[in-house]
């Protein structure tokens, strides 16, 4: 079997052509408002941050990027976020992550009002999302994973799901979602032992290690659904975990890298600020097309 090629990068695009028609439609002078607040000097990040400042412009949502020193106190970061929180232009609150090592990255997430937190990385949308509950904010790269996973229109209910890596932005959220949406869910992490024999039991298997090229065509069954969410930068090429040439042989679909989830993360992001948004508009939480518990 040779797989299906996932075309994230299409996918996001038609994502964004919506997002861009949508907000064309509002009054010019009240369009959805993102605020960034990147810590530090970390020059990945920075990359990262413009690029959603760019796409963000390009669908007609204003940006506000706001660089702060590393040397900056907690206090003086949460007083910010107090600020951003107020401010009713702003409907949609991001820190960039990871923040220097001085500062406490749950204290500071935690100060985010929830209905602005459209990284879904506060603990009550967290919990909004253990509860399978459709007004959570769900982070956006694992949203990008479901929702290429639903372009191909596979049944996701009973399959198993393994994803490889444990992190609060990636393989918890992923594991949630793929739960509420029925599948039978394996975290696997750095110490997880016998890891190749784990993978080759998955129906769905998603990647977010960090490993260039780890998972080989013996570490998969055929018909599997390859998910690659790696991204590592060898010799000024892009890889993913998975070696995609030998694994495109034995899958029924996979992502690339790149192409693949990586511009899905930065259009949810996105989806995400317009639900903030409207919700803010209409003054009441309520289920949105792009933010509803069922993903349709
Ligand atoms: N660092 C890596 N991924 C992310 C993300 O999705 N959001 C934020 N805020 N920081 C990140």
């Amino acid at each position: 079997m040779t797989a299906q090629i996932i075309d994230g990068k299409t996918a996001a695009r038609n994502l964004c052509d919506e997002l861009r028609a949508k907000i064309s439609l509002l009054p010019s002078d009240n369009r959805p408002t993102l605020a960034v607040i990147l810590v530090g000097d970390d020059e990945a990040s920075h990359i990262y941050v413009r690029n959603k400042q760019k796409k963000a412009l390009s669908v007609g949502i204003d940006c506000r990027v706001i660089e702060l020193s590393s040397s900056i106190g907690e206090n003086a970061l949460l007083s910010i976020i107090e600020e951003l929180n107020e401010d009713n232009k702003v409907n949609g609150i991001i820190v960039q992550l990871p923040l220097p090592r001085t500062i406490d990255e749950f204290k500071i997430i935690s100060a985010i009002n929830p209905y602005k937190d459209v990284d879904g990385f506060t603990p009550y949308n967290t919990g909004l999302n253990v509860y399978n509950r459709c007004e959570a904010f769900i982070s956006a790269t694992p949203l990008g994973v479901l929702r290429l996973l639903q372009s191909t229109n596979v049944n996701l209910s009973g399959k198993h799901a393994v994803i490889i890596g444990r992190s609060n932005i990636v393989g918890k959220p992923m594991s949630r979602l793929l739960l509420n949406c029925d599948c039978t869910v394996t975290i696997t992490h750095s110490l997880s032992e016998n890891l190749p024999a784990i993978t080759r039991t998955a129906d769905i298997l998603v990647s977010a290690c960090g490993q260039p090229r780890m998972i080989k065509s013996s570490w998969v069954k055929d018909g599997v659904i390859v998910m690659d969410i790696g991204i590592t930068r060898v010799d000024g090429k892009i890889y993913g975990d998975v070696d995609f040439d030998e694994v495109k042989e034995k899958a029924s679909f996979i992502t690339p890298v790149p192409g693949g989830v990586g511009p899905m993360t930065i259009a949810c992001l996105l989806s995400n600020t317009y639900n903030a948004f409207l919700r803010n508009y209409v003054h009441q939480p309520h289920c949105h097309h792009h933010n509803c518990c069922c993903h349709h």
